[in-house]
């Protein structure tokens, strides 16, 4: 029996390898390495190069390791990014999930678990978001997603296995070991660029939008420990291996924090007073989103350890410093 992970080699599947390792879980990782690195793979686990989307691939790797789950976050990630390229999106996110989920249909898989994200709500307004709060995605990412969502959900009325989707909130920090973190160098969420400018790497932060209505007018977000979110699968695993049903899971804390208030937080500490610069909302981003996490706590028992704002962004600027001194 093994789990296969689509996008181990990237930010948070390699947090989640790392959590099926240290359970004395088989694991292989299936990763085309496009923006994950193959140092960042746990070598307790098997490594495959390839597409998620690659169906005979898959089922190589279903038959040869005996999976019978899969964990899939290889995908795309960028909102922007999104806007200015949806068939990109509509292409890595829905289509190569919809090959994999034939594979894992055809090869027998029981248990699927799926990476969504929070952007499939859109504009939800300022109050936390539950899962059955109506889907109204601004991008072709969050689109792209929530047809996948809705993929699963037609596929496991129909056939043998049993899926989880994880919606995640505004995922950061690194492993508190220090065995992997956010590595790419171009990553563009909020709280890694607003390290690299403390750290001198980069001159300035853009807060794209000053006119929200928010309380401080820039965006609102629910900032999750990326080892808190890893294990809410590990606990979905469990769940959908002990029988569980399908269900669909926000993961967050259940608070936000506006991009100023993580900019303060970052300036707090690593004690650099860096330059900040008001700029035009970035399209596709929504004013809030801030999760309501009754039903992952409720249902898996789901109880983070690292729920702190100080304590994420100290995890990724130690990171931060590791991969820097890795690069010299
Ligand atoms: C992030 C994830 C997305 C996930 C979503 C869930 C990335 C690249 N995207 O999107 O996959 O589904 O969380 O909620 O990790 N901001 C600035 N200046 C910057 C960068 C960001 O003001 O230089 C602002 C944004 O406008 C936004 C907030 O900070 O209000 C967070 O942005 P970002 O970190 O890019 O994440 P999301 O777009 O929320």
């Amino acid at each position: 029996m093994a789990v296969l992970v689509t996008g181990g080699a990237g930010y948070i599947g390699s947090h989640m390898v790392l959590r099926l390792a240290d359970a004395g879980e088989s694991v292989v990782v299936l990763d085309n390495l496009t923006t994950g690195f193959d140092w960042s793979i746990d070598p307790r686990a098997t490594f495959v190069a390839g597409n998620a989307g690659d169906m005979d691939l898959v089922a190589r790797v279903i038959a040869e390791h005996k999976v019978d789950a899969i964990v899939h976050f290889a995908g795309s990630i960028v909102v922007p990014e999104s806007v200015a390229d949806p068939l990109k999106y509509y292409g890595n996110n829905t289509a190569t999930s919809r090959n994999l989920i034939e594979a894992a249909v055809k090869g027998g898989v029981k248990h699927f678990i799926f990476s969504s994200t929070s952007a499939v709500y859109g504009s939800a307004g300022l109050e936390p978001v539950s899962e059955e709060t109506r889907l109204a995605p601004e991008s072709p990412y969050g689109r792209s997603k929530m047809m996948t969502e809705m993929m699963l959900s037609d596929v496991a009325a129909a056939h043998p296995i049993t899926y989880g989707v994880l919606r995640y909130f505004n995922v950061a920090g690194a492993d508190p070991k220090q065995r992997s973190g956010q590595s790419a160098p171009n990553a563009s969420h909020l709280i890694k660029v607003a390290l690299l400018a403390a750290l001198g790497r980069r001159a300035d932060v853009g807060i794209f939008g000053t006119d929200f209505p928010t309380p401080d007018g820039t965006g609102v977000r629910d900032y999750i420990h990326v080892t808190d979110l890893v294990e809410a699968h590990a606990l979905l695993l469990q769940y959908l291996r002990g029988g569980g049903r399908s269900t669909t899971m926000n993961c967050g804390y259940g608070r936000g924090y506006s991009v100023r208030q993580v900019i303060d937080t970052v300036k707090a500490v690593s004690g650099v007073d860096f330059k900040v610069v008001e700029q035009p909302r970035r399209a596709g981003d929504p004013a809030s989103v801030v999760a309501k996490s009754d039903r992952v706590r409720q249902v898996l028992g789901w109880r983070p350890a690292h729920d702190d704002l100080t304590e994420i962004v100290t995890a990724a600027m130690n990171w931060e410093r590791y991969l820097a001194t890795r690069n010299r």
